[in-house]
């Protein structure tokens, strides 16, 4: 962040400003697979809490946490644009949405075995 506010002549804080406000700029190392769950009213009104609890079980880890194989990050975001299939995930560029737990032990268990679950809403 330095080494940009240095290019573009600009204080360090206005960088800072900007890469602590977006979620989107990466400040740590993240796991092969990042995963961000929204969390907003919508998705929040969806249960979107029972699928970071899942999410959180399957994984081992906490929001903020990467597994200690670095092949999974998880993050909570604000809403991601896909309200009308709530609950919904992003991960790495793929969104999954209209989620259950069960489909959440679904993606991961496809991720881990090397595979892209289709990305997309989910209907039982
Ligand atoms: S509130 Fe979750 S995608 Fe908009």
């Amino acid at each position: 962040m330095n080494k940009v506010a240095e290019v573009l002549e600009v204080p360090p804080m206005r960088i800072y400003e900007v890469a602590t406000f977006y979620t989107m700029f990466l400040r740590q190392p993240v796991g092969k697979y990042h995963i961000q769950i929204c969390t907003t009213t919508p998705c929040m009104l969806c249960d979107s809490d029972s699928i970071l609890e899942a999410l959180q079980n399957k994984l081992g880890i906490k929001v903020g946490g990467m597994t200690a194989d670095k092949m999974f990050s998880l993050i909570e975001v604000e809403c991601l644009g896909a309200c009308v299939n709530a609950p919904m995930v992003q991960i790495n560029d793929n969104y999954y949405e209209d989620l259950s737990p069960k489909d959440i032990d679904q993606i991961i268990d496809e991720l881990k075995a090397g595979q892209v679950p289709p990305p997309g809403p989910r209907y039982e």
